[in-house]
């Protein structure tokens, strides 16, 4: 007498599993045997790229790509990974069958044989045009926030220079001056070289504020912070004011970062710039950079950081504004002096690095805000070379 088979888990008919997989409209579900053709086709499929089953079975795959990506020999490519690593993923622009483009999301499994054997792949394929679409905009919205905030920034350390430059001029032309009228060579050769010290000094200046200017497009690189935070002195000589003393302590050999260099270098011109208007007339700032093993305790990050931490002794921030500091258009300064957008720019910074942002203040006493970088890594899969 048959009796059932109790250490097998309950199959369910094949029916109600082709059922359960038509019924699937967000995810395109099919089969391709290993040559790449087309041999079960899902409502999602027919959904998201247009053709229905009886029209697309038994056809390559290969018409799901785009022009480009064919002559790439693309198709191929992703079966053989497929086969050889037992799966691929692929994110890519795909071609509906009325030619329209979308953004897709896929995964290639391979399917075995209850002996073992590969008899064919299953695909799942998402639409996430949508998605993609709004992460550009975001994307878009960030660079068009940062341009807004360099400008104000900008505005805040030509204020500074302008001064510095007249100082320049004062000296150029006095001494130009006195030159016109002195015989004695050697004394004429001192002024020429006042003249062109303070020519060069000036021409410094509008190279930094130039090259700080410019407008570039965000790009992730390895950053030496040592020279990105020492260039960022010689922009902020000009943008605080006297009493205010900028103290920096590198430690040696700081491992590199990758991030954007520009906007790190805006970050902290941020964070700095915050430091200068918490006091009412001079203190101390001091910028610390070393290296830091995070066990969770910050965002729940694990690993090599550099921390960066900007600290004040100026007024400190009570308990109802320090919750809301990151929030964009947040400001306790009056109109035209703050925009509320400097640390809101800071912490998606920190966030899009795979970083943090930590603020730390008492009221009365000062501020220290710490952002945290990861180190750099170098690929695992690619020789120094
Ligand atoms: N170092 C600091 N000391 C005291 N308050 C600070 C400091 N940094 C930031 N804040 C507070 O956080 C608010 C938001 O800062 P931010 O986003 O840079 O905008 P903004 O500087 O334009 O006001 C500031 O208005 C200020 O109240
Ligand atoms: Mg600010």
């Amino acid at each position: 007498m048959d009796s059932p088979d109790c250490s097998a888990p309950h199959a369910l008919p094949t029916s109600t599993y082709e059922q359960l997989v038509q019924a699937v409209v967000d995810y395109g579900i099919y089969m391709l045997d290993l040559n790449g053709y087309v041999v079960s086709w899902n409502a999602g499929a027919q959904r998201i790229k247009g053709y229905r089953a009886d029209e697309i079975i038994g056809q390559h795959f290969s018409r799901f790509f785009t022009q480009a990506d064919r002559a790439a020999g693309k198709p191929a490519w992703l079966i053989a990974r497929a086969l050889s690593q037992d799966g691929a993923q692929d994110e890519g622009w795909r071609v509906r069958k009325d030619g329209s483009e979308f953004w897709a999301l896929i995964a290639l499994d391979v399917v075995r044989s209850p002996e073992g054997e590969i008899i064919g792949l299953a695909k799942i394929t998402r639409d996430i045009t949508d998605r993609r679409n709004a992460a550009l905009q975001l994307e878009t919205m960030r660079a068009q926030l940062f341009q807004a905030q360099k400008l104000d920034a900008l505005g805040q350390l030509t204020g500074g220079m302008a001064h510095d430059f007249n100082n320049l001029l004062t000296i150029i032309i006095g001494s130009a001056r006195l030159a016109m009228r002195s015989s004695d060579g050697a004394r004429v050769t001192r002024l020429l070289e006042h003249i062109l010290d303070a020519g060069e000094r000036g021409s410094q200046m509008t190279q930094q504020l130039l090259s700080f200017a410019r407008r570039n497009t965000l790009k992730a690189e390895r950053i030496d912070l040592a020279r990105l935070i020492e260039s960022l002195r010689a922009l902020l000589s000009h943008a605080l004011p006297d009493g205010i003393e900028l103290v920096l302590e590198i430690e040696a050999q700081l491992p590199p970062v990758e991030v954007d260099a520009p906007q790190l270098q805006m970050v902290l011109l941020n964070l700095v710039l915050n430091a200068r208007d918490a006091f009412e007339d001079g203190g101390l700032i001091q910028l610390r950079a070393s290296r830091r093993t995070l066990k969770g305790e910050w965002d729940n990050l694990h690993g090599e950081f550099v921390q960066i931490s900007v600290s004040d002794n100026g007024r400190g921030m009570d308990a109802q504004v320090l919750p809301r500091i990151f929030e964009p258009f947040f400001t306790t300064k009056g109109f035209g002096k703050g925009t509320g957008l400097g640390l809101s720019q800071v912490y998606g910074f920190a966030r899009q690095s795979n970083g943090c942002i930590n603020a730390d203040s008492t009221p009365g006493v000062g501020t220290c805000m710490s952002l945290c970088l990861p180190v750099w890594q170098p690929p695992s899969n690619e020789s120094e070379s």
